[in-house]
C-alpha cells in the first residue's frame, strides 16, 4: 500500500535580508511527510531546521525573511499561497507546532486555563464556555498533568520546564491536528523528562494516526522515534531515507560523520569519539560546490566546483554527494 502524503514540500528556498546582506538560509529543500509517520529533521545548529518549520506555519519573521521559491502542498493547496484568513484556520487546528522554548510560546500574563480556552474559542466558537473549560481540563489530564483543576489557574512561571512543555503539547494537540511539528521539544529538559515528553508525543501520534515532524540535532532521538529522516547541512538536504536505511546504509559523508560521532554501548569505554573537523561555512560566504566539501574527508576536485544534486541511492533514499558510493568510500578507508 502506498502511504498517503499529507505534506509535500518542494524546492523550498528562503532568504533573510540582514545588515550583512542577503543570505539563503534554506535552499532547494524537498521532503514528503506521510500519513501516520514521524519524519525527523536533523542537522547542526543554524542549518535551517526551524526556518523550514516556521515557513510551514507561515510564521517566518517579517520583513527580514522571504520565501523566494517552492511550495508546501497540504490537501492539494500550497500553504505559501493561502490567504491569511485560510491560514489562520489551519494553524493550530490542522497543523500545529511545539516550540523549543515553551516560555516564548506561552503567554506569561495569562493563566494556563485561559490560554487553553482561547484555542477552543478560536477554532470551535460554537462551544459554550463550560464545554471549552471541560475540554481544556480533559486535555491537561491526557498529557499527564497532575491536579489539572489547580493547574488551570496557574501561570506559566509557576510550572517546571517539563510541565510547561506538557502544557504546550496539550495546546498543540487540543484540536487533534493532522500534522504536529515539534521543534526540539526536549532540548531544554532533563534526560528523564525528555524521554517522557517524546513518549507522550509518540503515544498521541499512534492513537490518532497524526503525522509528526520531529526536529532535533540528536540522532539518538531520531533513531528511537522516527520512521523517516531528512539530514540537513547549511540550508540544504544532505541525505534522506527511511530511518532504518539511513542508520544502516548512510551514503553522505556528513551523515556518516554524524553517526560515527555518536557514543555506542558496544564501543570501548573512554575512547575519544571521532568528530567532524572544521566548522559549517557561514551562510554569507558559501562555497560554490558542495557546502560540506571543506570538511569532507573524501572530497575531490569536483566537490569544490559543482553543487551535487540529490542522487538516488535506492528506494526513497537520496544523497546530495558526487561521490556517494560505498565501494569508493571503502577504498578510501572512510567506512
Ligand atoms: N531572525 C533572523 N534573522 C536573520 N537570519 C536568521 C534569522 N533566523 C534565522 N536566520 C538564519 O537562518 C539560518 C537557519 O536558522 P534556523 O533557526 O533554521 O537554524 P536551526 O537549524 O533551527 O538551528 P538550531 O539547531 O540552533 O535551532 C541561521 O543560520 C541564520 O543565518
Ligand atoms: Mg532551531
Amino acid at each position: 500500500m502506498v502511504d498517503k502524503i499529507v505534506l509535500d514540500v518542494s524546492d523550498l528556498r528562503i532568504d533573510f535580508h540582514t545588515e550583512q546582506g542577503k543570505i539563503r538560509a534554506v535552499d532547494q529543500v524537498d521532503f514528503q511527510l506521510k500519513k501516520g509517520r514521524i519524519l525527523g529533521i536533523a542537522g547542526e545548529s543554524g542549518c535551517g531546521k526551524s526556518v523550514t518549520a516556521l515557513s510551514i506555519m507561515r510564521l517566518l519573521p517579517k520583513p527580514v525573511s522571504r520565501i523566494v521559491k517552492g511550495r508546501a502542498l497540504y490537501n492539494d493547496q500550497n500553504i505559501y499561497d493561502l490567504p491569511v484568513s485560510d491560514m489562520r484556520s489551519i494553524r493550530g487546528k490542522k497543523i500545529s507546532m511545539i516550540f523549543q522554548e515553551p516560555m516564548t510560546a506561552l503567554n506569561p500574563v495569562h493563566g494556563i486555563g485561559k490560554q487553553l480556552i482561547e484555542i477552543y474559542k478560536l477554532h470551535f466558537p460554537g462551544l459554550s464556555y463550560r464545554e471549552m473549560a471541560a475540554a481544556s481540563l480533559k486535555m491537561l489530564r491526557k498529557v499527564g498533568i497532575p491536579d489539572p483543576d489547580k493547574v488551570m489557574k496557574k501561570y506559566p512561571h509557576h510550572l517546571s520546564g517539563g510541565m510547561r512543555q506538557r502544557i504546550m503539547i496539550a495546546m498543540s494537540l487540543a484540536c487533534e491536528p493532522d500534522i504536529l511539528i515539534a521543534d526540539e521539544p526536549t532540548t531544554a529538559l532533563d534526560v528523564t523528562v525528555q524521554a517522557q515528553i517524546l513518549d507522550l508525543i509518540r503515544s498521541f501520534q499512534a492513537k490518532s494516526n497524526m503525522s509528526v515532524i520531529l526536529i532535533t540535532h540528536d540522532l539518538g532521538v531520531i533513531a528511537e522515534n522516527c520512521d523517516d529522516v531528512v539530514v540537513m547541512y547549511a540550508g540544504r538536504i544532505a541525505e534522506k531515507a527511511d530511518a532504518l536505511t539511513l542508520f544502516k546504509y548512510p551514503r553522505h559523508p556528513y551523515t556518516i560523520g554524524l553517526l560515527k560521532s555518536i557514543p555506542s554501548l558496544a564501543g570501548e569505554p573512554k575512547t575519544i569519539l571521532p568528530t567532524i573537523k572544521g566548522n559549517v561555512p557561514s551562510l554569507q560566504d558559501m562555497p560554490d560546490g558542495c557546502r560540506f566539501a571543506s570538511r569532507c574527508p573524501v572530497a575531490e576536485e569536483i566537490c569544490k566546483k559543482k553543487v551535487p544534486g540529490q542522487r538516488s541511492m535506492g528506494h526513497n533514499h537520496t544523497a546530495a554527494c558526487h561521490l556517494a558510493d560505498t565501494k569508493f568510500f571503502e577504498k578510501k578507508g572512510f567506512i
